[in-house]
């Protein structure tokens, strides 16, 4: 690293570079901050891969009541409705921001923003950027005016390994370089690393992304919430790559159509068909491939002729996987896509540590519940970024000495890939998640490569055992109802450690379960 860390000691330093990321640190300005990157800015973070965009009612004939309100119905009885109603209110004018930012969203030849649909929205209110390619311009975007911020100090190729925790608070970062181990003393850290997508054989993001935010901040001590709750998205394309291209919920918002091997359109009985919430979609996609169906996307009829003008991304991964979408069906199956659970903060992205903040997919703010609402998740990091940065902004600085830092392994998530993917998909039941749970404990109590990864999945797997219901994208066969009342969840690495070792040492578990 070819930077004088003890000059930057004692600014915040935000982890991440996806849109979370970038947008705190903008609303940091001119209040000096580090923000570190494990790859070269926008190259490996999912943000870049969006195809969906933001979500935001600016149609005339909608609200942000009825925003809220279909927040709150994909949810499935679990969103936190006041940060719901505040993400929903605040949405049109984070678009605003974007687009002064110097973000092209797709427009009308009027000049208006061009709304799409998506599925469980009741209107048109999806702003999209060069078509199926949103994620990356709003990247576009926020890089360029990141680069020319002269306040923001942005390191590529770090990955931070660890938070240094003095007294119950933040005081330092232990982060790796190309040079090796650095400590980076600061008493505000915000945690801006996305999602989970690497630790499972099936999924829509870049494999890098394997939880790390999650295992740093569980590791420090911080309540995590909702882990339980992972949203598979339907249409993934089915080939050999990994991670597998979406498909994008936007192309059935234009008429695509869900059919199996015969042309039947097995949805149609399903209120909402291709256009319920993304869990119920997921889910019976799911059954319909176990039961030695097929499924694909047909877009011959609608979009038609216009889908590859429309869609260049998705035109562009049928084109590779040797499907032309004008002739032929393009084959689909759930992949995971989205966490919607994190690290439990409130609306000003606390964390349960002081010192620590969450923003973006890695935290749980509530708005999401037990289903993301599509296009809800770059809406909710541009809003909250605001309001994480103003919070960062008021609280004292300070951080730890200087210190040697150890030099700590990079995460694998390789070996505990098939144990999530098996456990914790489109269905769960309990026999499934307590050989998980074993077969992650001893991995998440070594200090080895795959430790961070493990407990990350551990936890998980333990939310998911505790849940005995099913509920928004969190489905068991052996618990298929929901529960009469519905209860967000919580969990600490501590707790889901002692629930192991007991489900490890008695066969049965009922006593810790
Ligand atoms: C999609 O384009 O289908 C994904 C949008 C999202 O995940 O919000």
């Amino acid at each position: 690293m070819s930077m004088d860390v003890h000059h930057l000691a004692g600014r915040p330093v935000i982890i991440g570079g996806g849109i979370a990321g970038l947008m705190t640190a903008l609303h940091l300005a001119p209040e000096p901050v580090l923000l570190l990157s494990r790859t070269p800015l926008g190259a490996d973070a999912s943000s870049t891969w969006a195809q969906g965009g933001l979500a935001a009612s600016l149609g005339d004939d909608d609200d942000p009541e009825l925003h809220l309100a279909d927040t709150l119905a994909a949810g499935d009885g679990l969103c936190d409705a006041d940060a719901a109603r505040r993400v929903a209110y605040a949405a049109p004018a984070a678009i605003e921001d974007l687009a002064r930012l110097g973000v092209r969203f797709d427009r009308t030849p009027e000049g208006a923003l061009r709304l799409g649909l998506e599925a469980a929205h009741s209107r048109r209110r999806i702003v999209h950027a060069g078509g199926d390619g949103s994620g990356r311009e709003v990247m576009r975007g926020l890089v360029a005016a990141v680069r020319s911020t002269p306040t923001i100090a942005v390191v590529e190729g770090v990955e931070a390994r660890q938070l240094a925790v003095e007294d119950g608070s933040i005081s330092g970062v232990l982060a790796s370089c190309s040079t090796g181990p650095v400590f980076l003393a600061t008493g505000r850290v915000i945690l801006a690393t996305g999602g989970i997508g690497g630790l499972f054989d099936d999924t829509t993001n870049p494999l890098g992304n394997c939880g790390q935010g999650l295992a740093l901040a569980a590791r420090a001590g911080a309540v995590l919430a909702d882990l339980e709750f992972i949203q598979f998205h339907p249409t993934a394309l089915d080939g050999p790559g990994r991670p597998m291209p979406l498909i994008s919920e936007a192309i059935r918002g234009e008429g695509a159509t869900i059919v199996d091997e015969t042309g039947r359109r097995f949805l149609v009985g399903v209120r909402g068909a291709e256009l319920a919430p993304r869990d119920i979609v997921a889910r019976a996609v799911w059954n319909h491939l176990s039961k030695g169906h097929r499924a694909f996307l047909d877009v011959r009829e609608k979009p038609g002729a216009t889908f590859a003008r429309q869609f260049p991304t998705i035109a562009s991964a049928c084109s590779k996987a040797g499907i032309d979408p004008a002739r032929d069906l393009i084959p689909i199956r759930p992949a995971q896509h989205y966490h919607m659970g994190g690290i439990a903060v409130d609306l000003a992205g606390r964390t349960s540590v002081p010192g620590l903040w969450a923003c973006g997919e890695v935290a749980s703010t509530g708005l999401h519940g037990a289903n993301r609402l599509a296009s809800n998740s770059l809406t909710e990091a541009v809003v909250c970024a605001r309001w994480v940065a103003e919070s960062v902004a008021a609280s004292p600085g300070g951080g730890g000495k200087p210190a040697m830092a150890p030099d700590l392994p990079a995460p694998d998530p390789r070996p505990v890939r098939p144990l999530l993917s098996r456990a914790l998909g489109v269905t769960r039941d309990d026999a499934g998640l307590k050989e998980a749970a074993r077969a992650l404990l001893p991995l998440a109590q070594h200090h080895a490569a795959a430790s961070d990864p493990a407990a990350v999945g551990l936890m998980i797997t333990i939310a998911a055992l505790l849940r005995q219901e099913s509920r928004g994208a969190h489905f068991r066969t052996d618990f298929p109802h929901h529960a009469a009342v519905a209860r967000r969840s919580q969990i600490t690495l501590d707790a889901a450690l002692a629930a192991a070792r007991e489900l490890a040492s008695s066969p049965m578990l009922e006593s810790a379960l």
